[in-house]
Parts: C-alpha cells; sequence; structure tokens
C-alpha cells in the first residue's frame, strides 16, 4: 500500500467517498512492523503512551522526551505510513515553548505530523506557525486527556447546544490555523456528525459515533492487551492479555 500524505487526506475529504480512514495508536518498534504491512492509513505515537506503556494514571507525566522516544522507534518500524506524534503535556504551553519543541519532536522522530489538543488562543497560533513552517498539524477536541483534571474527569462532550456550538466554534478555528486533520474524542454522535459536515478536512472519531470522517483507537485495547475492560465504544478483535498469559504459564509448567 502506497504511503498516504496530507494532500491524499485532503483530497480524501473532498472525493466525499464512504471509506472510513483508519487510525490505531502504536507505541514499539515491532508492533510498528506488523502496522506497516497492513492497510491501516494512518499510525498515531499517542501520549496514552502514559497509560498503557509506562503505567502512569493519565497522560499528563508524559514527557516530550518520551515521546521523542516512543515515535523514532514507531517511525524505524512503520517508514511506509503516516505517522502522527503527540505534542505531550506542558511541552506547548508557551508559543516559544511550543514551537521550539514540536520542531525538536518534528526532527528527531521523523515522523510525519504532530498533534496538539485543544483550540485555545495560544494553540491557534502555534499550528499557524508550524504548518507555514512545514509541520503538518492533527487536532484534537472534546475529552482532551492532557485537560482532564480541568474538565472534571471522562465524559461525553458537547450534549447541550451552549457546549455543542463551542465545540463546532473549536473545529473551524482549527481548520482555519492550518490543521489537516482533526480527532473528535468522546464527541455526542449527533454534534460530531455536524462537525463532519461543517469542515473540508477529515475528521477523526473515538467514542464519538460513526459519522466521522475516520476512527482511531488504542492498540492496546483492541488487541486487549491488557487486564483492564477497554471503553465501551472499543469492541476488541482478541483477548491478547489471557492468551499471552496461557502461554506462558504452560510454557513455565513444561520447563
Ligand atoms: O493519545 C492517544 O491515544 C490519543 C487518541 C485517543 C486519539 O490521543
Amino acid at each position: 500500500m502506497k504511503k498516504l500524505t496530507t494532500r491524499d487526506f485532503r483530497a480524501f475529504k473532498k472525493s466525499k467517498s464512504n471509506k472510513t480512514l483508519s487510525m490505531l495508536t502504536c507505541y514499539d518498534y515491532q508492533s510498528a512492523q506488523i502496522l506497516n504491512e497492513t492497510q491501516l492509513d494512518m499510525v498515531l505515537v499517542g501520549d496514552s503512551v502514559g497509560n498503557v506503556i509506562l503505567g502512569f494514571e493519565t497522560t499528563v507525566e508524559v514527557t516530550i522526551n518520551d515521546m521523542i522516544t516512543f515515535s523514532s522507534a514507531v517511525k524505524r518500524g512503520a517508514q511506509n505510513k503516516f505517522v502522527i506524534a503527540d505534542m505531550p503535556f506542558g511541552s506547548y504551553s508557551t508559543f516559544e515553548i511550543g514551537v521550539e519543541n514540536a520542531i525538536k519532536l518534528f526532527q528527531a522522530s521523523k515522523v510525519e505530523a504532530l498533534k496538539l489538543e485543544g483550540a485555545f488562543e495560544n494553540n491557534l497560533k502555534i499550528i499557524k506557525a508550524l504548518t507555514e513552517n512545514g509541520i503538518p498539524v492533527v487536532g484534537h477536541i472534546g475529552l482532551t486527556p492532557q485537560s482532564v483534571h480541568e474538565q472534571g474527569g471522562y465524559y461525553i462532550h458537547g450534549k447541550d447546544e451552549h457546549a455543542g456550538k463551542k465545540i463546532i466554534e473549536q473545529a473551524k478555528s482549527l481548520e482555519k490555523a492550518g490543521v489537516f486533520m482533526v480527532v473528535l474524542e468522546c464527541v455526542d454522535a449527533p454534534l460530531a456528525k455536524t462537525i463532519t459536515n461543517e469542515l473540508s478536512i477529515p475528521t477523526i472519531g473515538i467514542g464519538s459515533g460513526k459519522d466521522t470522517d475516520g476512527q482511531v483507537l488504542v492498540i492496546n485495547d483492541l488487541l486487549k492487551l491488557g487486564p483492564n475492560t477497554p471503553p465501551k465504544f472499543c469492541k476488541p478483535v482478541a483477548d491478547l492479555y489471557q492468551t499471552k498469559k496461557e502461554l506462558i504459564s504452560k510454557y513455565l509448567d513444561e520447563l
């Protein structure tokens, strides 16, 4: 499969294709090698690395150096994929810090794009500067886990009219600032559909219903790699946690 580019994603939206764009998270070299050999459209090195790989309770503890390490490993394994890396908590708290860290992560990891959470004035300024300097950016609104403490937990966003209008405005301001794609996390499904219809760039949903241009999942949820129950919106295709446990126990029994 040909490696996709930002032009393909923009053209996809214009084509009004009824295909669903696919994105999965990935954090390590060997899993990236597997994804590299599939039909997957995009790989996201999410800051969810903090939860599922590093064992942190939230993504707040993930650093820019963590993201450089994991994104570089994934890019080495998924050379034929469009790879996106998350800018972690605190790494874009001011314009200067944001631009400096974005350039550092983009250059060191060799990924194709970066993702930033939120659509505040500062983020929009950073996104504009990055895109004008050749760094493609993906937006991320709705539930933004880096702001979990400020948002007051994990829940569906945009259920009432006022909150819905605000999320539509955020989506439009991100598009205007230059993002080529926007992730809608835990956005009320009808609202996610409206945003998808109103934007001229693709929307990628997670827990936001089926009417977005694409879907993203955390690979550890999809394959059930951990003992935790995956979120309601993810139907695991396997239980690799159990399978691995059984295989290791069998090996130990036969030792
Ligand atoms: O970090 C992550 O895994 C993400 C996805 C949930 C979109 O940002």
